[in-house]
């Protein structure tokens, strides 16, 4: 199936590692012409793929929840590749803490994570793309914005705002051929998880057990019986960033191998 993505122009955050790293390859191999953005310029330049066949591949290191971070990306993007055709709004985080546990900045984190940052962006965006009559936005969501887990309701909480937000944009740009969907992961391989102090060492230290039981307890709650990998998830968000996807606007596309409703 042809994606339709060869020289599309298009901007990823938090694509130095995790899901947005495996998005950036998957866009890179489809021909498409990126900008990629996390805050450490090194993970970036040494997780980036190459262009295919001469398509550029340009870096930029930022805080996504900074103010004028919208300014600046979409700026870069339209200064360095003449425009912008696609947004994939993925930059996030979360750690283990209880509901009573959880502090001011907590909240202030994931607000502007998972709804300042996305929208900041997708306000400029957006108007960009209906003008050329053509657009794809992806916002990377989570089963936990279908149903809170046990952890963390400030992450929680956010990511299903970040679900309306999207359907807001969906609503408002799908007939001028901006197409805006999101995406809800459920538990996935990634360095959030696998990483030194993440989430599967955070749920060990909390059980008294190693890490290899937290995961093992993590994937016996997935219908699917495992944690995602984070290609399998990109692929989903890849092909919502496609003309393949010409008729998905205001999904909230589950790729949490069941998960979704349950209390993980
Ligand atoms: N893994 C899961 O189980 C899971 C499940 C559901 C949803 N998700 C969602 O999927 C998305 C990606 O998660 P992941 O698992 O791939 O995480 P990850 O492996 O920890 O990668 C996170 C990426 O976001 C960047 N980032 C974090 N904070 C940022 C900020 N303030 N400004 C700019 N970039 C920032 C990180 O780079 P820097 O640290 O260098 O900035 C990195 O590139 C997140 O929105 C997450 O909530 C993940």
């Amino acid at each position: 199936m042809d994606l339709g993505l060869t020289r599309r122009r298009c901007l990823v955050t938090g694509a130095s590692r995790g899901i947005g790293r495996a998005v950036a390859h998957a866009l890179a191999d489809e021909g498409a012409e990126l900008l990629l953005t996390a805050r450490d310029p090194d993970a970036l330049a040494a997780n980036a793929p190459s262009g295919r066949d001469g398509a550029r591949v340009e870096l930029l290191a930022t805080d996504v929840t900074a103010p004028d971070a919208g300014e600046l990306l979409v700026g870069a993007c339209v200064e360095r590749l003449g425009g912008i055709d696609v947004l994939v709004n993925n930059a996030g985080t979360s750690r283990r803490v209880a509901l009573d546990e959880l502090r001011e900045d907590d909240w202030e984190l994931q607000w502007q994570l998972n709804v300042r940052a996305p929208d900041r962006l997708m306000r400029l965006a957006a108007p960009r793309m209906a003008i050329d009559g053509w657009g794809r936005i992806v916002n990377v969501s989570s089963s936990a914005g279908k149903r809170p887990s046990s952890q963390n309701a400030a992450y929680a909480v956010t990511k299903s705002a970040q679900l309306a937000l999207s359907r807001a944009y969906a609503d408002a740009y799908a007939a001028q051929g901006v197409l805006v969907n999101a995406v809800a992961p459920g538990p996935t391989g990634t360095g959030l998880w696998l990483g030194e102090g993440g989430l599967a060492d955070q749920q060990a230290r909390e059980h008294g057990h190693d890490r290899v039981a937290a995961l093992t307890a993590v994937a016996a709650r997935v219908p699917l019986g495992r944690l995602a990998d984070p290609e399998e998830v990109a692929d989903v968000i890849v092909f919502l960033c496609s003309e393949r996807a010409s008729a998905v606007a205001g999904a909230a596309w589950s790729a949490d191998g069941g998960a979704a409703g349950m209390f993980i």
